[in-house]
């Protein structure tokens, strides 16, 4: 497909989103391709990911760099010369600066493992537990400066069982990651998100068809 839409993958460690990724953009049809996937941590175990579908790597080591400014640079130097469109933050552990966010503006998705805005930051899935929530999930959105924050583009629910630790939630949490991040993809890929402020329209899209009630009541 040549019309179809390039993504850059920037990941810093497992990589287990880039495969959900990689795998979509094998499916026929699928509007999008990644073509760089970029590391900031050398030992990342999703680079072989990346290699092992063919997909050109790089490493941008954020401690080569003496401040965030010129990183996010060299990122933007690698992403632009690349040829990507969209770039989709994969367990990317690092904060970008404003300036880089401009220059891709509403063009960087992140996955984070809560239902946004709540339980942003590094413990989602703790804090979830803490809090005594009866559904948790995921959400994919458009980045802004401040951390886990910006238009949502769609999230998904999983439950909280009896016995869950926080292991065992984000186990659950990431298998729907991996569901709904090739899902927001491509709609943005179809053209079918509008970005409109704070908020992402997706009245492009069907809407789920009911809703999850946790515990049931039987
Ligand atoms: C995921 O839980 C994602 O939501 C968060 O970091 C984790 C990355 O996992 N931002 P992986 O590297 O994609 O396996």
């Amino acid at each position: 497909m040549t019309s179809s839409l390039k993504v850059g993958v920037l990941i810093s460690g497992r990589g287990s989103n880039l495969q959900a990724l990689i795998d979509a953009c094998k499916t026929a049809n699928f509007p999008a391709r990644i073509v760089l996937v970029i590391s900031n941590n050398p030992d990342a175990a999703g680079l072989g990911r990346a290699e092992a579908a063919g997909i050109a790597t790089a490493v941008i080591d954020h401690r080569d760099y003496p401040d965030r400014r010129s990183f996010d640079d060299a990122l933007d130097g690698s992403l632009r010369a690349a040829g990507v469109d969209t770039v989709c933050l994969a367990g990317f552990m690092r904060l970008l600066t404003a300036a880089f966010l401009d220059g891709w503006h509403n063009r960087v998705l992140n996955v984070h493992p809560s239902l946004l805005p709540a339980f942003k930051g590094m413990h989602a899935q703790r804090d979830a537990i803490e809090a005594g929530v009866k559904l948790a999930g995921c959400t994919v959105h458009v980045v802004r400066p401040e951390m886990d924050s910006g238009p949502i583009i769609a999230q998904a629910a999983v439950p909280v069982l009896a016995g869950d630790d926080e292991n065992t939630l984000a186990a659950r949490i990431l298998e729907m990651e991996h569901v709904i991040y090739p899902l927001a993809l491509r709609l943005i890929a179809e053209g079918r998100v509008t970005i409109a402020g704070t908020v992402a329209d997706t009245a492009g899209a069907a809407p789920a068809p009911s809703a999850l009630i946790n515990p049931s009541g039987q």
